[in-house]
């Protein structure tokens, strides 16, 4: 049987769900495949901590070079986050002829374009669907399932941390401070919670949407964000007694061609579907000027959801080295990217 042999970078949260799903469905997936799927190398920051699921530590190191530089490997998990190292590492795993399943939306939402033309330039594939909505294969329905459609508008909830702390203020009456130390212990927040309470992280989230749903190029600098820091259990109460729910909610719409992307915390009417998203869980409701609207709903984040996302990606990697073909998602205008690759 062909083998295909994988590079993962990072061994956190998300890397131990990885590495758990894949021993778990092995048999199955491989079957589905046709082919063995080997993990050869795993980067860690520290060879001698206890894991909490069971891998041979002989394949584990701290040496970039070993995963990126290995001819044997075909496809490069990256679940280290952050932007410079997980940047630099993408590049060269493109540039190496490897290709590269992401988590990572800040990278994605700042550095995306350049590293999609990369990877058309290497006819290498770069999927990131685990980058927004955890489990939720949003990307994908964007840019397969409802391309037919013109989109016009997208609602999400889209931040998992900020959910649960605004859901157990709600419903359970937990003060802001004691639903984020829960949040944080349950694995759904940031290593840094403030991008999470601050709605950057929705908004890097947003910024990935906005920009596969309408083909116009969005950065961060476009999204007009606040978070919740300021909203307390009194505003929570007060909201109930008329009929509202508050959730941090990300909007992005275009209006006379100029794209409108905000992230905020906002009062739903206790009716809309959105407003009964609880808890780590994610929903984006989209409007299709001809499907109309639609709602995508799930676990924004942790280990599981999050690994079936990564994991789902590595199989359309294969599949797609199978019928020897890319197929990224088209994450620029596609004018945009005829254009550069000419002046190329
Ligand atoms: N911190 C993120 C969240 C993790 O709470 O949604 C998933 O992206």
């Amino acid at each position: 049987m062909k083998k295909v042999s994988v590079g993962l970078l990072g061994f956190g949260t998300v890397g131990t769900g990885v590495v758990r799903l894949l021993t778990q469905e092995k048999e199955r997936l491989e079957a589905r495949m046709g082919c063995s799927i080997e993990l050869k190398k795993v980067l860690v920051r520290n060879k001698n901590r206890p894991r909490k699921v069971l891998i041979d530590s002989r394949i584990l190191t701290t040496d970039a070079s070993d995963v990126l530089d290995d001819p044997e490997i075909d496809i490069i998990i990256e679940l280290i986050g952050g932007v410079d190292k997980a940047y630099r590492y993408i590049l060269r795993a493109l540039q190496n002829k490897k290709n590269v399943v992401t988590a990572n939306k800040d990278l994605m939402a700042s550095y995306g374009e350049e590293l999609l033309l990369e990877a058309r330039k290497s006819k290498k594939d770069l999927f990131y669907e685990a980058s927004v909505a955890g489990g939720i294969p949003i990307l994908r329905t964007l840019t397969d399932s409802l391309a037919a459609d013109r989109i016009v508008k997208l609602i999400g909830i889209v931040n998992g941390t900020t959910n649960y702390i605004l859901s157990q203020m709600s419903h359970e009456g937990l003060s802001y401070e004691k639903s984020l130390q829960s949040a944080q212990s349950l694995g759904f927040a940031e290593a840094d919670p403030t991008s999470d309470v601050e709605g950057l992280d929705a908004a890097r989230k947003m910024v990935i949407l906005s920009h596969l749903a309408f083909s116009i190029p969005v950065r961060m600098d476009d999204v007009k964000i606040t978070g919740i820091t300021d909203v307390t259990r009194e505003d929570i109460v007060y909201a109930q007694k008329l009929g509202y729910t508050v959730k941090l909610v990300g909007v992005s719409e275009v209006n006379n061609g100029a794209i409108d992307v905000r992230v905020e915390p906002t009062l739903l009417p206790n009716g809309h579907p959105l407003a009964s998203v609880d808890n780590e869980n994610n929903a984006i409701y989209v409007y299709g000027s001809t499907l109309g609207e639609t709602m995508y709903y799930g676990p924004g984040a942790g280990e599981g959801p999050t690994a079936v996302s990564v994991l789902s990606d590595l199989l359309a990697v294969i599949r797609n080295m199978n019928l020897g073909v890319t197929g990224n998602h088209i994450f620029l205008p596609r004018r945009e990217m005829h254009n550069r690759e000419e002046n190329s």
